[in-house]
């Protein structure tokens, strides 16, 4: 059984790193919120007025605007695809994908777990990562890679050959829908289930099937603490990007999960930023 103390003692390092970058790099969060709002307004914003971090969202801001003066938002617009690949990239990316597949695995191995669940894998890029780590610890314990999109399996697979001595499944599961049998079938517990950016995606509801395939959870994903939502929220909001609301979360993840720990908690005390970003919870 995991017990909080044990674990902030394993995470204190990678704890150390992730809330030494995000209060470096966040601390003028509100700058970013007031740009949002004038470029709502149709003001002009030049990206030098803005922290670097946000320079991602800045772009995706502009791309969303233009759009809806030109009718409304198309995902075939090629933009769309370079602003993808452009933000995997980004140092915050990195260290928020590496932050989450470190503490899953170092869950799994607490919690001698038999199958790792990544849900909504995307471009693989969680899936490659713990890859690599288990590879480079010489562990192998099961991975099932999921999405709601074939395509994005049919994709992820191929991880397959760059891995031979690692166990990679996939399986299609929308996370609004319970897990179907062919799912259960193919897990034994301890079972670790770990996403980013993916639930932001789906309703609430996807907490509840979440809860009966998994142990322990790693959800990388903003979850709004305060209630305060800016231009760039709305903005999103418009790409399907739904704001999580943690008072609509917590219970949720406490119906399961009894034991949560929030993991980058200071971060948003210290700057007021409205959103955590990484949550870890286990039976
Ligand atoms: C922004 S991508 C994130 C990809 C990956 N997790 C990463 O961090 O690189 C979101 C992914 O969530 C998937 N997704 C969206 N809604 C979903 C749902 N209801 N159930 C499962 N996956 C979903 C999408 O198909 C997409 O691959």
């Amino acid at each position: 059984m995991i017990n909080t103390k044990d674990l902030e003692e394993k995470l204190s390092k990678v704890q150390e790193r992730y809330i030494s970058f995000m209060l470096e790099n966040l601390k003028d969060w509100r700058l970013w919120a007031e740009a949002s709002q004038k470029m709502a307004d149709g003001k002009k914003v030049n990206k030098e007025e803005i922290p670097d971090f946000f320079h991602t969202e800045y772009e995706w801001a502009k791309i969303v605007l233009d759009m809806e003066d030109q009718g409304g938002f198309n995902w075939q617009d090629p933009r769309i695809a370079n602003l993808f690949a452009a933000a995997a990239q980004t140092p915050f990316y990195k260290l928020w994908g590496d932050t989450i597949t470190e503490i899953s695995l170092l869950l799994a191995e607490m919690a001698g777990a038999k199958t790792l669940i990544e849900i909504g894998a995307g471009r693989g890029n969680l899936t490659r990562d713990m890859l690599i780590k288990m590879s480079s610890k010489n562990i192998s314990v099961p991975l099932l890679a999921s999405d709601a999109n074939e395509a994005v399996l049919n994709n992820v697979v191929k991880l397959r050959d760059e891995f031979p001595n690692q166990q990679l499944q996939t399986h299609l599961w929308d996370v609004n829908n319970v897990p179907d049998d062919g799912l259960k079938k193919q897990i034994k517990g301890p079972v670790v289930l770990y996403e980013r950016a993916s639930i932001t995606y789906a309703t609430y509801g996807c907490l509840e099937n979440i809860g009966q395939v998994a142990d322990m959870i790693v959800l990388g994903d903003y979850f709004n603490c305060t209630g305060e939502l800016f231009a760039y929220d709305t903005m999103f909001d418009k790409i399907g990007v739904k704001p999580l609301f943690y008072k609509d979360v917590e219970p949720l993840i406490l119906k399961y999960f009894p034991n949560q720990y929030v993991f980058d908690r200071e971060v948003h005390d210290s700057t007021g930023l409205p959103n955590i970003s990484l949550v870890i919870a286990w039976k």
